[in-house]
């Protein structure tokens, strides 16, 4: 039976490290600011700004959300993004998606400064990570990474699969651990014989978007299996990408959800967003 990595203690400790960081930054003067955009009425991202938002408050960050309605044009939004990068108390941007459909994602991600760029979305901040000299790293896949770290695995010279291809989490994730020495392989929707590869993954990371994807059959005995999913399954209970009930007793270590990934996502926020105050 896999150990599991409990993200919830490892996300308290992260966020206790950046408390303390805070206090010494306050005595220099310095009280690191986030500013938090959510367009129109999605529960789900109402449900994650609320707990960024509670996340900076418990950090002693300064935190300012800017609601606006679903009908605000692209105008208006790049206009608040503006307006937000010449703010001289606010250190990061972050800009909650999905954006509402008549919204340009890219556009708004290329007007956040970069410096401001805590989601490291930005193309400027992509790059920097693609040669390993990087400033902010994004969220979700640094949090994998520090979950990985602490449950002191070695990713060297490991075959790691990681399942997704997307920009925020699949891409990143492959490049964090290949910059660790993995021999990284990423899957996604066209890949043939994606239960063998990931069959032979000493550290498996899904990332699709499909509740309970992976199953026992796609996992080595003794893997490492980081469940990157938020989902909700057939009766509406919270699962990730992962089948944890099937997969744990063959897996090393696992992560739950919830309180796996989740926390960590947050967590690695509020590292950005004191790091950037450093920057500012
Ligand atoms: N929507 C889902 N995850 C994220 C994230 O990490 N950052 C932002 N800005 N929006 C998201």
């Amino acid at each position: 039976m896999a150990t599991i990595i409990n993200g919830k203690e490892v996300a308290a400790k992260v966020r206790e490290e950046v408390r303390q960081e805070c206090v010494r930054l306050g005595e220099m003067g310095i009280t690191p600011g986030l500013a938090v955009i959510i367009v129109g009425d999605d529960p789900a991202s109402r449900v994650y700004v609320n707990n960024k938002k509670k996340a900076c408050e418990e950090v002693g960050f300064i935190s300012e959300e800017y609601a606006l309605p679903a009908e605000t044009t692209q105008e208006e939004l790049l206009a608040l993004i503006d307006r937000l990068n010449s703010k001289p108390d606010i250190d990061g941007i972050l800009c909650q998606l999905p954006l509402p459909k008549h919204l340009d994602e890219k556009a708004v991600i290329h007007a956040i400064d970069p410096s401001k760029d805590v989601d490291a979305f930005h193309p400027s901040n992509v790059g920097k990570i693609m040669i390993g000299d990087y400033d902010f790293l994004p969220c979700t896949p640094a949090g994998v990474m520090e979950l990985i770290h602490s449950a002191g695995i070695e990713v060297s010279g490991k075959n790691c699969v990681v399942i997704g291809r997307s920009n925020i989490v699949g891409k990143p994730m492959a490049m964090l651990l290949l910059h660790e020495n993995a021999t990284v392989t990423i899957c996604h929707s066209r890949t043939r014989n994606l239960k063998e590869i990931c069959a032979a993954a000493d550290i498996l990371v899904a990332a699709v978007g499909k509740p309970k994807f992976v199953t026992a059959d796609m996992v080595k005995d003794g893997a490492v299996v980081l469940d990157v999913g938020i989902n909700r399954d057939e009766n509406g209970k919270l699962c990730g990408d992962v089948d944890f009930d099937a997969v744990a007793p063959k897996a090393s270590f696992i992560t739950p959800v919830p309180g796996g990934v989740g926390p960590m996502t947050i967590a690695m926020l509020m590292k950005n967003t004191l790091k950037a105050a450093t920057l500012h």
